[in-house]
């Protein structure tokens, strides 16, 4: 029989060490986990146009005219347009310093773009779920075949979901700033940021003649199934074409 005391050390080994050791190696398998996100393989990736830096639409106007849109045109986005919608969300403004088109926490970047297209939802871009790489401005290819119905049911059947060209989705990796500030990080700071890339997709799209709506109403773990990801959803947010333009 064993004593109390090399009980409990053997609990407290198996509790701290063994048991941590183990997940880690399970999910390193699995491909998920850490700070960064790790999807296993290399990943197809395909360039996206330069973004622009301008418009003949100000940001008055898009300011004073945007709304959430909840129908569009049967019609396919552009690459360009999926290009210039992920530069707004997430894209690289300062080289030097990494800096981007929304403000971070101590430029902790918590906040990953992933782009759910349909099929004829994006004219030369297959089906299938695409992340975005802001310094290589990138997508990576996720997976491929059309999730739209699926992304529809995980957010409650809403059907702007299914009937959108694409679907940006914006998830967490909490830890990446929650290492530097801690409970407050988790309970404000990623939050607010997220509000801000919303922000910018909406004028963004308002400039392009698009039309979009966030959605915060969604089954967590069925939208991470369909992403294949194990960071948190935050928003989705179906983009198309908004109907009579603005
Ligand atoms: C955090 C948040 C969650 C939202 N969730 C949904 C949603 O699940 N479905 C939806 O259709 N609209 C959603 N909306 C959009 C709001 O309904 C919309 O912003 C509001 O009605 C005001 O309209 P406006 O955006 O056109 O000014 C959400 C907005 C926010 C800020």
């Amino acid at each position: 029989m064993f004593e109390v005391g090399e009980l409990v050390k053997r609990r407290a080994f198996i509790a701290y060490i063994l048991a941590p050791a183990l997940s880690a190696i399970v999910l390193a398998l699995i491909g998920f986990g850490g700070r960064d996100r790790r999807i296993s393989g290399p990943l197809e990736k395909i360039p996206l146009p330069s973004p622009r830096y301008d418009s003949s639409l100000s940001i008055e106007y898009a300011l004073k005219v945007r709304r959430s849109i909840r129908e569009y045109e049967n019609k396919p986005l552009t690459l360009d347009q999926v290009a210039q919608l992920a530069w707004a969300a997430q894209g690289i403004t300062d080289k030097s310093y990494g800096f981007r088109t929304a403000p971070s926490a101590g430029a902790t970047y918590p906040l990953e773009i992933y782009i759910v297209v349909k099929e004829n939802g994006v004219a030369g871009l297959s089906e299938g779920v695409y992340h975005y790489l802001p310094r290589e401005h990138e997508l990576e290819v996720v997976k491929r075949g059309d999730y739209s119905r699926e992304l529809m049911s995980a957010c409650l059947d809403q059907e702007w979901v299914r009937e959108a060209a694409i679907n940006i989705v914006i998830t967490a990796i909490y830890e990446r700033t929650t290492d530097r500030y801690r409970e407050r990080g988790k309970i404000r700071y990623v939050h607010m940021e997220v509000g801000h890339v919303g922000q910018n997709i909406y004028l963004q799209c308002v400039s392009l003649g698009l039309g979009c709506v966030v959605i915060g109403a969604f089954y967590n773990e069925e939208v991470k199934k369909i992403l294949g990801v194990n960071e948190e959803p935050l928003y989705v947010i179906p983009v198309g074409v908004k109907k009579g333009g603005w």
